[in-house]
């Protein structure tokens, strides 16, 4: 019998959690594949990564590197270190990494200088803002992985104008939405996490961008917005770590606490926040992936970012970009669009998908790429 192939799937932050999980159940399927979970360690607390592993039933990771939290170049370094070593001890056949985190960059360096195959899930994506620390993150990369696997085709119209050779791309779909369609009768089925809501409208909301949270003024343009807003609409917020800090620094956090219709958190699981999302009226966001859920989900999305490299979320969805000082006058009479139509290959196959592209290239004696 021919040895299975080894495929490392890299995790580190949240985001990455809900897109590595449908492409780890899919290969462990897939007779010719060894699926391998590495965790980075970027994200470390239980409610930002391990409840992750239990909602979406993935088992521990195989490895941990354990690199915590850090600035962007004691992280990158530390896990491109890390990883080196461990490539060298496991040499898989592929590197699989997702979205566009630190971890996200590190492996990639850290696996291409070893000539290591590397695969990236959501490629091609620009918000072509390169204060985003992800636009970096995104740019450096694409311009070496072998096998790019895209959400969009906008995303594929990225990499070709960037001279990302044609048969290096695959248009796959959205591997977030596969853990979307697989959770949600088990979602729809469990309590509600704030049952004080569940009788009346209400909007979620979660910050953690740099840009809106670091900002003294935007952070304080975010409270008062959300604290306006919180009048009109009773408000779910759980609180990303780094704006929990940011707020309690300021000495808004209190602000917040005090907003009659404002629900404060910790940041929820997976499970949690698509239960809290499936009744949401209207969503008031920075975050990426939201953008994408609230899009399929028909639920009117208000993004506090200058701009999106998810634009087919406001040409095909419900996504629309703001300032956070509009946050207080957003209009809560937006309705979920229930008849949205559904866009190409956003349809819980993805990870399938992906899959198959992985057994050609890999059979193929997974060529790297040149130029
Ligand atoms: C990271 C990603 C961002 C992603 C976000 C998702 C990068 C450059 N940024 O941003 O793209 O949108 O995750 O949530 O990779 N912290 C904790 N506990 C944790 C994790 C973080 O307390 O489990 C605190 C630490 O103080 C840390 C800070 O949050 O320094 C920021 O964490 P970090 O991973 O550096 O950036 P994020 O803002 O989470
Ligand atoms: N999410 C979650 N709990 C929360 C906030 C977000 O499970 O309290 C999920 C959300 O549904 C989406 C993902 O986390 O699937 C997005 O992660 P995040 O906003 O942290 O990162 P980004 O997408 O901005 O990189």
């Amino acid at each position: 019998m021919t040895a299975k192939k080894t495929v490392h799937l890299v995790a580190g932050a949240r985001p990455n959690f809900m897109k590595i999980a449908p492409l780890y159940h899919e290969l462990k399927k897939r007779p010719w594949c060894a699926p391998v979970l590495i965790h980075t360690g970027q994200h470390y607390d239980l409610g930002m990564s391990d409840v992750f592993f239990r909602d979406l039933n993935l088992p521990a990771p195989d490895f941990s590197l354990g690199i915590g939290g850090g600035s962007h170049g004691e992280q990158l370094g530390k896990v491109v270190m890390a990883y080196e070593t461990m490539l060298t001890e496991t040499c898989p056949d592929l590197v699989t990494v997702v979205g566009d985190v630190n971890a996200t960059a590190a492996c990639t360096l850290a696996a291409k200088k070893l000539n290591i195959p590397v695969a990236h899930v959501e490629a091609g994506l620009r918000s072509r803002d390169r204060m985003m620390p992800e636009e970096i993150n995104r740019v450096v990369t694409d311009s070496i992985f072998d096998l790019h696997l895209t959400p969009s085709e906008d995303a594929d119209a990225n990499l070709r104008a960037e001279n990302v050779p044609a048969s290096c791309i695959h248009f796959v779909g959205n591997i977030m939405i596969d853990s979307l369609v697989a959770m949600a009768p088990v979602v729809r089925a469990q309590a509600h996490p704030f049952p004080q809501v569940v009788d009346r409208p209400y909007a979620i909301a979660t910050f953690h961008r740099p840009a809106n949270v670091d900002d003294a003024a935007n952070l304080r343009l975010l409270v008062e917005g959300l604290v306006a807003l919180a009048h009109k609409i009773a408000i779910i917020f759980p609180l990303h770590p780094r704006t929990r800090q940011r707020l309690h620094a300021a000495g808004l956090l209190v602000a917040l606490e005090q907003a009659p219709g404002m629900h404060l958190s910790d940041p929820l699981g997976y499970a949690d926040f698509m239960r809290c999302l499936f009744g949401a009226a209207l969503v008031v966001t920075d975050s990426g992936g939201v953008q994408e859920e609230t899009t399929y989900l028909g639920i009117p999305c208000f993004t506090a970012r200058p701009s999106t490299e998810r634009p087919i979320t406001i040409s095909l969805g419900t996504n629309v970009l703001i300032s956070v000082s509009d946050i207080g006058s957003l209009p809560i009479s937006a309705t979920r669009r229930d008849k949205i139509a559904p866009l190409p290959l956003w349809d819980g196959k993805t990870a399938s998908r992906i899959a198959t592209v992985f057994e050609r290239y890999l059979a193929d004696g997974a060529p790297l790429r040149q130029g």
